[in-house]
């Protein structure tokens, strides 16, 4: 029937208690303290607890509270002395089912555990939906039916409950950290700490402090003590992006930490031992970085048990559409506003090819959709004439396979995005790209120079040369070489 722990200091108490309980059907485990009750909830879970409320050391109260804070809420009965009800009164304040008094009549004592064991299978049964509600939502909002979604989310789906790394490989936009978001949401780790570390954002002098914390003193400007992310999400996730950004010799770090399941912080030697579930992504192709020997191949293969690769928008078409209402009914509820599609609009939309991918589509969407003043949004509404997809190059890319496909559905076409810069002078056209595809990468400089092929560094200087301020940037990201370095 149920788990109940008796705990009681007196021997012959808790042998009368377990008698009946037993006789009841439930298996009863026996503490003789406060400590001991403590221990025994840790190693199995218990359905109710019988506690006498005066015990050696730890009392009832006490016992209670502490295993509260640990397990939750369990159902609690105090047994108290004769003429002692106003501490079971404040006993039930703090958060007891009920209590008993001595000398505890024992068909009372059949009935509260009984409606004990009702109450917290019914709490059971609500976290269970809760939790089951929950998985839902956090894969309905992967909006998508085609079948490669369909794909990702029954790997999702299978692999959620197993403590395995999981990698995610995709595109820039493609809807990687949902899928993250989803694997901790659909996994036993739910109601534990979700920790997110975008690797690319931080400066890589900070990288393994932010990682594994540092001791007060371990650098200059460290004053304090701070725990690291792989201390914040103990027991829980830990979502590491843009892993592919990761330098070589955080690298070597993180791999021993897999390895060893402990980590020191830095400027320290004690090791603290670590129980997190790890899922990267990147969009990076990470085999191939391990080919250029930019990523180590041991660390690949610890962090690619599962993969997941969510493919580009282009290669999955039949999503716009939803994707496209999806955006539209968020705008709608934001603005509580009831605006539509044009069906024209949604074939055209579908006939892009979204370079930035659903990142690029959302963003489209909500540009049409503030420019819109009527009620139905067509892809000319008035002052968005130049407005075509995110950049000012349109769906251009300096990309000789989409110079040669047969792209001619999609528009603007290259020809024409080259078309319109003539007239400009080199300078000009230069600044356009480089903004344009900062602006992509919603301002991500490291992106931004990868694909442009320039150095970080080179486009830090042109960024300054335009007087460009990129909001933010104070925060989250600063010129290499800025950063302050780790005392040795
Ligand atoms: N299938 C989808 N359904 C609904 N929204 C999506 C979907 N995929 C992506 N999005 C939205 O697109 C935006 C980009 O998604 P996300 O940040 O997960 O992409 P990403 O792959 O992590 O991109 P990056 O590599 O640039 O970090 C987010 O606003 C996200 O909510
Ligand atoms: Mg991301």
């Amino acid at each position: 029937m149920a788990n109940i722990l008796v705990i009681d200091d007196n021997l012959t108490n808790r042998e009368t208690y377990a008698d009946i309980l037993e006789g009841e059907g439930h298996t009863v485990l026996s503490a003789g303290s406060g400590e001991e009750g403590l221990a025994k909830l840790t190693a199995a879970a218990m359905d109710a607890v019988l506690c006498d409320l005066k015990l050696p050391n730890l009392d009832g109260l006490a016992t209670m509270e502490l295993a509260h804070e640990k397990h939750g809420p369990l159902p609690w009965i105090l047994i108290t002395g004769h003429g002692n009800e106003e501490t079971a009164v404040a006993a039930i304040k703090q958060g007891a089912f009920n209590y008993l008094t001595k000398p505890v009549d024992l068909s009372r004592l059949k009935a509260t555990v009984e409606s004990a064991v009702r109450m917290a299978s019914a709490n059971r049964e609500n976290k269970a939906l809760r939790r089951e509600l929950g998985y839902e939502e956090a894969l309905d909002r992967i909006v998508g039916t085609s079948a490669a979604i369909r794909a990702v989310k029954a790997i999702i789906r299978q692999v959620a409950k197993t403590d395995a790394t999981v990698l995610i490989e995709g595109e820039s936009g493609t809807g990687k950290e949902l899928v993250a978001d989803a694997v901790h949401a659909l996994s036993n780790r739910s109601g534990r700490p979700y920790v997110k570390i975008n690797t690319a954002a931080i400066p890589h002098d900070l990288l393994e402090s932010e990682l594994f914390g540092h001791e007060r003193g371990a650098f200059t400007g460290a004053v304090q003590l701070k725990k690291g992310k792989f201390e914040i999400a103990d027991t829980g996730t830990l979502f590491l992006d843009e892993i592919g950004e990761m330098p070589l010799d955080s690298q070597v770090k993180l791999l021993r930490v897999l390895q060893d399941g402990s980590f020191a912080r830095v400027g320290g030697n004690v090791p603290i031992a670590t129980d997190v579930r790890m899922v990267c992504a990147t969009n990076r192709n990470l085999k191939s970085e391990v080919l250029a020997s930019r990523f180590r191949m041991d660390l690949y293969f610890r962090l690619n048990v599962v993969s997941i690769t969510v493919p580009p928008l282009r290669e999955r078409r039949e999503d716009i559409t939803l994707l496209a209402r999806a955006f539209l009914e968020r705008l709608n509820r934001r603005h509580n506003q009831n605006k539509e599609l044009a069906d024209g609009l949604v074939q055209h939309l579908r006939r892009q090819d979204w370079p930035g991918n659903v990142r690029e589509l959302e963003n489209y969407i909500e540009k049409l959709y503030v420019l819109t003043p009527g009620k139905v949004i067509t892809n000319d509404p008035p002052g968005a004439a130049d407005e075509r997809p995110t950049s000012p190059l349109g769906n251009y890319r300096p990309n000789v396979e989409r110079l040669s496909a047969n792209d001619s559905n999609a528009a603007p076409s290259a020809d024409e995005a080259i078309r319109a810069l003539i007239g400009l002078p080199v300078d000009e056209v230069e600044k356009r790209l480089i903004l344009a595809t900062l602006s992509h990468f919603m301002g991500n400089k490291s992106k931004a120079a990868r694909q442009l092929q320039i150095g970080v560094k080179t486009l830090y200087r042109k960024l300054i040369e335009y007087g460009v301020q990129v909001p933010g940037e104070e925060e989250t990201e600063s010129p290499p070489g800025s950063a302050q370095r780790p005392a040795p």
